[in-house]
């Protein structure tokens, strides 16, 4: 094997250069042996130095999940595998198909080897249900703990992937939302789980002042957990129903977030009267794919007509496909009272 041989301390300078001529040879280890470290490269090219002839090691190159399951699955199967897992802090939580059972081991021993901060490996055993959004899941690979860090946008949240919910697909929105925020707002924080949007917005707002509701106090033990682990000062959680809640705080919030997709509609009279005028609500919804953004609109105007109050759409967008048929929509609404 050819190796350039190049003094320590012009190694980087020769690391980039070998790059930009494309000849490393990434099969190869670089070696580095007294003074000297030796670059493996793909061919001879005159004046970049002094090359020699090393026997060398093999480097162990990380694998695809495609090369690994790529005799075991079919394409299609594949295909649909790689979008059917979620890497929530060191798990994976992956949908395996009926068909796919007898596989299952060897798919989670792949997911371990293409994602080395994995330890665990679980399938979903049931669909999300319930008020608290939670969905039974079976560990099939790996350390036997449901519990893990996810860190997300330089924050660290503590959970249990399966007493609480978590979505690592909302994590776009999170910040979206944390951008929009402007210094000393009063924010209503409801459907709060273990704290993400609330401590994403805290952790860049330390003026702002948060209220946070959520009602399955095993997400409200990680809540509060995940404020100490964030060094946060200014959120109170408060454990219990979002409307009720929302309504002890008439005329308060500067912004109301609304992440309960499924039947979340039946909050927002509570949440437009704990709204100032000018408020904005990200109030996010399922509804059918096709016209969606119309559809939300409709659902928002009927709880807007019953609370006798006007409203702006100021954003709105399809956050994610949440079936073949669903989708997921945010509407940023401007609630309009003084008018
Ligand atoms: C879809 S999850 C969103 C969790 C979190 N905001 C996130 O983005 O990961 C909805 C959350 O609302 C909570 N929840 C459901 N109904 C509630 C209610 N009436 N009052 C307060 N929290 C509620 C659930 O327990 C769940 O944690």
């Amino acid at each position: 094997m050819l190796f350039l041989k190049i003094n320590k301390t012009d190694a980087e300078k020769a690391r980039k250069m070998i790059m930009e001529l494309g000849i490393f040879e990434n099969e190869y280890k670089v070696e580095n042996k007294g003074k000297y470290v030796y670059f493996p490269i793909k061919k001879k090219i005159s004046d970049i130095g002094e090359i020699v002839e090393l026997k060398g090691n093999k480097s162990k190159r990380r694998r695809s999940i495609e090369e690994i399951l790529g005799k075991v699955l079919e394409k299609k199967e594949l295909e649909n595998l790689v979008r059917s897992y979620d890497l929530i802090g060191s798990i994976a939580v992956i949908e395996i198909p009926k068909e796919l059972e007898k596989k299952e081991k060897e798919i989670a021993k792949a997911i371990i080897e293409v994602h080395p901060n994995i330890k665990t490996v679980a399938k979903k055993m049931s669909a999300v249900s319930g008020e608290y959004r939670t969905r039974k899941i079976k560990i099939i690979q790996g350390k036997r703990t449901k519990e893990t860090i996810h860190k997300e946008h330089g924050c660290s949240f503590k959970l249990n992937a399966e007493k609480v919910y978590y979505s690592v697909r909302l994590s776009g929105e999170r910040e979206r939302v944390k951008q929009l925020v402007k210094p000393g707002e009063k924010i209503l924080a409801l459907f709060a789980g273990v704290g993400p949007f609330p401590i994403t917005i805290a952790k860049n707002n330390a003026e702002c002042e948060i209220i946070s509701v959520e009602s399955n106090p095993i997400a409200v033990k990680y809540f509060k957990e995940n404020i100490i682990l964030n060094k946060i000062k200014n959120i109170k959680v408060v454990e219990g129903d979002a409307g009720k809640i929302a309504e002890k705080y008439p005329e308060w919030a500067d912004r109301i977030i609304m992440p309960l997709p499924k039947d979340g509609e039946k909050f927002l009279k509570s949440a437009i009267k704990s709204a100032k005028d000018g408020c904005i609500i990200h109030f996010y919804t399922f509804v059918e794919s096709e016209d969606p953004l119309k559809k939300a609109e409709e659902i928002a105007a009927g709880k807007f007509l019953e609370s006798n109050t006007k409203f702006k759409v100021v954003s709105k967008r399809i956050v994610r496909s949440y079936s073949p048929k669903i989708v997921q929509v945010v509407l940023d609404l401007r609630v309009i009272k003084n008018k």
